[in-house]
């Protein structure tokens, strides 16, 4: 962007591809993330009297307008972070982005209706992305790409339109890469990671990836009952993916195998029922170890005993990666485990007699958000990544479509 910056920008259209995907109630914005993670860019361009255009998808609405996906709320806040007025279209490529675009002065920003209201966004059929990507292109003279957490989508505005405007990597993309750089090229050991959420199929891949780089491997979440159960323990109705436990029992071998130690949970704690979140009201949760979860109730987040496991792992770690809660963090009661692991963070990483102070990085939409609404600085961390499958299949050494686009 420096570079596009120097050449001038004055007077012209810039898109620029955000990803502004927050978490929402209703139309409040529970985690503003980012949308502040985009703002040096926006203001960037705008202070160098680029007209800005931004644009990003929310959700997953199927390809046509849905009102509870708008970015109508989204287009307030980055007004109030920008500190201007930011105008808003209420389509993508329609009249009102048309007319939306040609209103705009040197220095003004506009953003667009979600993306994925038009279905040749997310189309698998390239001719059907390429003519979304022409009529977006025809908004703008410029490209900047810097909606880091969809950069593992093949989408129009990450991938095809890139193609037809001269373009540049944004500030946001350029400082993820430069972390996570850090976690594949030029790690410092020992390497641990922390990895939570709900599915374990989600992660096999950086799993794959990480037993050939990492030290050690904290699993919590919803998918250490896979592991659980693959290790013979019984998990009552806790989340469990059958089909994925031959793939964990070759993992725990291989780990065993290549010295990678592989740390599991002693104590989770478990209820009859998933919380109401909507409502959260004292559930009474019961700390049960992993050897006697009974057969009536589901596991909901790891225990206290872990949490001491956990942190001492973390203790003398030079680089940390964490992606995923170690519960369900959005109820009092299931948030301590995900609670303890960002502390562990914070507090832990003792630099080595001499060396430089250990790295910690928090990756994932989730357990990013986890870090914001469980109220920790965000500056106590080395860095928070606004990617979660991203930053994830950047760890697993995949080509991302969104970075692609933007090397040549
Ligand atoms: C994310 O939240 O990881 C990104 O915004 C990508 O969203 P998606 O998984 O719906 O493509």
């Amino acid at each position: 962007i420096d570079e596009l910056v120097d050449e001038g920008v004055g007077g012209k259209r810039v898109f620029v591809r955000a990803d502004l995907n927050v978490p929402l109630s209703g139309t409040t914005i529970t985690d503003d993330g980012r949308i502040r993670a985009v703002v040096p860019t926006i203001a960037k361009l705008a202070e160098a009297g680029a007209k800005v255009i931004v644009a990003s998808h929310l959700g997953r609405p199927k390809g046509a307008p849905d009102p509870q996906f708008s970015l109508a709320p989204i287009a307030a806040r980055l007004g109030e972070l920008l500190g201007t007025q930011v105008a808003f279209a209420t389509d993508t490529v329609g009249e009102s982005a048309r007319a939306t675009v040609d209103s705009l002065t040197d220095g003004s920003v506009a953003l667009l209706e979600n993306l994925r209201f038009n279905p040749g966004e997310t189309s698998k059929d390239d001719a059907e992305r390429g003519a979304f990507a022409d009529q977006l292109a025809a908004l703008a003279e410029l490209y900047v790409g810097d909606g880091f957490g969809a950069v593992h989508r093949k989408h129009a505005s990450v991938y095809d339109l890139p193609a037809r405007l001269p373009h540049a990597a944004g500030l946001l993309i350029a400082t993820e890469v430069a972390v996570l750089r850090k976690l594949t090229d030029e790690v410092s050991r020992p390497y641990a990671v922390v990895l939570g959420g709900a599915k374990v199929s989600d992660k096999l891949g950086v799993i794959d990836h990480l037993l050939e780089r990492a030290d050690r491997i904290l699993i919590g979440g919803g998918m250490v009952y896979t592991f659980l159960k693959a290790q013979g323990h019984e998990v009552g109705n806790s989340l469990l993916q059958e089909d994925q436990i031959p793939a964990v029992t070759e993992y725990l071998e291989r780990a065993k195998a290549k010295g990678v130690e592989f740390v599991l949970p002693v104590d989770v704690v478990a209820a009859p029922s998933f919380p109401d979140l909507k409502n959260p009201v004292d559930t009474n949760p019961l700390v049960v170890g992993v050897d006697a979860i009974p057969a009536d109730v589901l596991g909901l987040d790891i225990g206290p005993e872990s949490r001491k496991l956990f942190a001492s792992k973390l203790a003398d770690a030079a680089t940390v990666f964490w992606n995923g809660p170690m519960g369900v963090f959005e109820h009092p009661d299931y948030a301590e485990g995900t609670r303890a692991i960002a502390q562990a963070l914070i507090d832990s990483p003792l630099p080595p007699a001499g060396g430089p102070p250990a790295f910690t990085v928090v990756g994932g939409g989730d357990s990013a958000a986890a870090v914001r609404i469980l109220g920790f600085d965000e500056n106590a961390f080395g860095h928070i990544s606004t990617g979660g499958g991203a930053s994830l299949e950047y760890l697993e050494g995949k080509t991302l479509p969104g970075l692609a686009a933007l090397e040549d």
